[in-house]
């Protein structure tokens, strides 16, 4: 997939408007999935409005998220919960469906999750349950 020239993931996606219906589609999801849902608050206004931040500067919009709350150490900030191999790809999936939902279409809905799936790996701090 293209980006014409000088565009910005943010602004191929609509801006504020899509990040902000993308967030309230993912979490949602996040909080009924099994794997996820108990890693979270049940007040999950909070880490929503901060991945809003966070992800209108990482598609490349405004630095919301380093303007307020520094710099993002995204992997440090992931260390007190246990993200295992299974909860990156429940939090893809999930990501997938939040996509989907808020009507982003192939080919740029596939190059959005793989932008995501190298830092979700990344966040990896924890090996798989032994069953
Ligand atoms: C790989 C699986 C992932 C899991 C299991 C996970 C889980 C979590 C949890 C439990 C929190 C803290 C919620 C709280 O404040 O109590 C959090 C915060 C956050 N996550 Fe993730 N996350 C994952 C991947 C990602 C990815 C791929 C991104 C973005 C590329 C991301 C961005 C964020 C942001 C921006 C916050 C808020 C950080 C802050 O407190 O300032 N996460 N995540």
């Amino acid at each position: 997939m293209n980006l014409e020239q000088g565009q910005t993931l943010y602004e191929r996606l609509g801006g504020a408007e899509t990040i902000r219906r993308l967030v309230e589609a993912f979490y949602p999801r996040v909080q009924r999935n099994p794997l996820l849902g108990p890693l979270f608050p049940e007040n999950i206004d909070p880490v929503l409005e901060k991945q809003y931040m966070f992800l209108s500067q990482f598609f490349g919009g405004p630095s919301l998220y380093s303007d307020a709350h520094g710099h993002p150490m995204m992997r440090a900030r992931h260390l007190p919960f246990p993200v295992t191999p299974e909860r990156a790809e429940a939090w893809l999936a999930c990501m997938g469906e939040a996509l989907t939902e808020v009507g982003i279409e192939e080919p740029l809905r596939s190059f959005v999750l793989q932008r995501l799936s190298g830092p979700a790996m990344h966040f990896v701090n924890t090996p798989s349950s032994q069953e």
